[in-house]
């Protein structure tokens, strides 16, 4: 992973005192109004031109299941420094074909938009948000991975409670979430859940690489069999198209399912810091011809 800059930038101050205590004390913090509508409306068009030209593979009815769950995980893997739309669990009947609309059956875009595509890149790397990461410590912010999530109407699926550090670890652990509101999200649709505090935890799971390459698939690795906490202990964060939430990789979070018929877009985006190592077992990894950019735009 590269480290650094040989010289440090000046990053203007966003949050107050007020706000990075806040952060600090539980482990996640609401910005309201903080990205337009027009940049969130820029976000939803640029989503669904990917999604529109996105052409499902062919071969999903003459894998057997082993196969299509490993053509499924080095999938995953290589998305890591690429584009790729991810089905919702439902999407395909037994024959392999699509239930409903393509564009109604996609669960998320991932995971390297914010170098991939510009729409993304601009909405990623706004000067502001290299300010927040400043702000409530995160020294020489790094983008590590993007995903744009539909929460479709009816089907869109529940996350599970989880800690974001599971899924992406530095040590010491420094990945931060910064996840968007492109719609409202409200009770209906499927916003978010947070344990405020949470964060002053332990972490419970790793998910890591079994081995060195994309074939060889992912494993959980149990650190603390202690569980999360349960959905009565979460606080519900309806949040108005624009809110920008931080939150700490290990904050236990969740998001039900979306039954209502309005759907939930967000743009989340993960962020770690170059001054902490970055295993190599992680999920994503980047190949060298395409290092991780500092959140401040510039190459780390
Ligand atoms: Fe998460």
């Amino acid at each position: 992973m590269s480290r650094g800059r040989a010289y440090d930038l000046v990053m203007a101050s966003v949050l107050d005192d007020r706000q990075i205590e806040q952060y600090q004390r539980d482990g996640f913090l609401v910005i309201e109004g903080f990205v337009d509508r027009s940049a969130c409306d820029d976000l939803k068009a640029a989503a669904n031109q990917i999604v529109a030209e996105f052409e499902p593979t062919g071969q999903r009815t003459i894998f057997t299941t082993n196969e299509q769950e490993r053509a499924s995980n080095a999938e995953f893997l290589a998305s890591g420094s690429a584009i790729w739309c991810f089905f919702e669990e439902e999407a395909f009947d037994a024959d392999g074909t699509l239930r409903t609309k393509k564009e109604l059956s996609i669960n998320k875009i991932g995971h390297a938009m914010h170098d991939l595509n510009p729409m993304f890149e601009k909405f990623s790397y706004r000067p502001e948000l290299a300010g927040v990461a400043a702000d409530i410590g995160l020294v020489d912010a790094l983008a590590l991975q993007s995903m744009y999530i539909f929460k479709q109407p009816l089907i869109g699926g529940e996350v599970g409670c989880h800690q974001d550090s599971t899924f992406l670890y530095t040590e010491p652990m420094t990945v931060t979430g910064f996840w968007f509101a492109i719609e409202d999200a409200t009770l209906q649709n499927g916003c978010l859940w947070a344990k405020p505090g949470g964060h002053r935890t332990s972490l419970r799971k790793l998910f890591k690489r079994a081995g060195t390459t994309d074939d060889d698939g992912t494993l959980f690795e149990e650190l603390d069999a202690s569980p999360l906490p349960s959905p009565s202990e979460l606080v519900p964060l309806e949040v108005s198209a624009g809110t920008m939430i931080i939150l700490n990789g290990l904050l236990p979070h969740w998001s039900d399912i979306n039954r209502s018929e309005k759907s939930r877009h967000a743009y989340s985006l993960h962020s770690i810091s170059a001054a902490s190592d970055y295993p190599e077992w992680n999920w994503l990894q980047r190949p060298p011809d395409m290092p991780l950019r500092s959140l401040a735009g510039v190459s780390a």
